[in-house]
């Protein structure tokens, strides 16, 4: 490595880089949050939806190094027991996302744990300012998986100007080089959170064909949808919708979701007994940064070759400057 870039995101969790896993649901299993670690960002097990069997594994495969754990806030709010087993194993930082998160928040605090708030919108971001959130990511439309509408380039410095200076932003959603990061940066975030890049290694929890698909598919082919949320029978609140690569699934019903519910046992039937590499109809979750992966690398590959890119990046746009 040529360089490092130091912020207050280095300087509050004590790591080399200001990059972040995304804790994605069953992806960000403990051995990628630890290779993430490893290679001097902040590590995170996707909690997703909430699952203690899952987790404990999760933890487990990561002994040794200092990982953080996020999850969808709705859904941990149905199995609360979770928070105080998760705070348990003192993990570097406790991330929610995804749903009025107040509670959890107050609770990580209580044992010193940092916490992360991610945020989709203006009046999200003050939500998790007032709740007292050391972090906040602004996530961009661009972001595989969950969302909502706005984008990246004017949400973040919409939230700098809000939080003011002091506050540590990570900014997420379609970032996935150097010149991702630096372009962070310039907007006002003091780390960047990785989470299609990342699905993309050596080390995510995912079948080979799972990961064949993301280097072959473009972020033309993805599309925001709610599609396979009613064909796995999960109830997110109706404005999040999720970033897919589309298929012939969601190709049917896209535009159809009316009628699709109307058949919603049959279709969902179908989609449960489809294979789990059948993704003509399973959902595989990414984002438009897909255009920019086209190999499966190991995660210290990717975060040391972000870094050198950025500084590259920054020094480059130096140069513009006429003294
Ligand atoms: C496969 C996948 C699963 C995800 N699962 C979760 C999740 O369980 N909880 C969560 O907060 N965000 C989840 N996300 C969204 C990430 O937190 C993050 O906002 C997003 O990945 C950033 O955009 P990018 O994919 O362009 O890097 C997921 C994203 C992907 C790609």
């Amino acid at each position: 490595m040529k360089q490092r870039i130091k912020t207050r995101f280095t300087e509050f969790f004590d790591v080399s880089h200001p990059i972040m896993l995304a804790p994605m649901d069953q992806v960000s299993d403990g051995h990628l949050a630890a290779a993430v670690s490893k290679a001097g960002g902040l590590g995170m097990i996707g909690g997703g939806y909430g699952n203690q069997e899952w987790l404990e594994q999760a933890f487990s495969q990561a002994a040794g190094e200092s990982v953080g754990v996020g999850f969808i806030t709705w859904s941990l709010m149905r199995q609360p027991e979770l928070i105080d087993l998760c705070l348990d194993q003192k993990p570097a930082a406790f991330m929610v996302s995804f749903g009025d998160s107040e509670i959890v928040v107050a609770a990580a605090k209580r044992r010193n744990i940092p916490t992360i708030w991610q945020v989709q919108r203006l009046d999200m971001a003050k939500q998790a300012l007032d709740a007292g959130a050391d972090v906040i990511v602004v996530q961009g439309q661009e972001a595989g998986g969950h969302g909502m509408s706005r984008g990246l380039v004017s949400l973040l410095p919409a939230v700098r100007d809000l939080a003011g200076n002091d506050q540590i932003i990570v900014a997420a959603g379609g970032i996935f080089d150097g010149r991702g990061r630096a372009g962070a940066l310039s907007l006002g975030a003091d780390g960047v959170m990785l989470g299609t890049r990342l699905w993309a290694s050596e080390e995510a929890n995912g079948s080979d064909a799972a990961k064949a698909l993301l280097v072959n598919a473009k972020g033309d082919d993805t599309l925001r949808s709610k599609v396979f949320d009613v064909a796995r029978g999960v109830d997110w609140p109706w404005y999040f919708t999720g970033r897919v690569v589309g298929n012939q699934f969601s190709n049917q019903w896209h535009n159809n979701i009316g009628e699709l519910q109307q058949q919603v046992e049959a279709e969902q039937q179908r989609y449960l007994s489809s294979g789990a590499d059948d993704f003509d109809t399973r959902v595989l979750i990414a984002g438009e940064c897909l255009d920019g992966i086209q190999s499966i690398k190991p995660a210290k590959t990717i975060i040391h070759t972000m870094v050198d890119e950025a500084v590259d990046t920054l020094n480059q746009t130096r140069n513009c400057i006429i003294n």
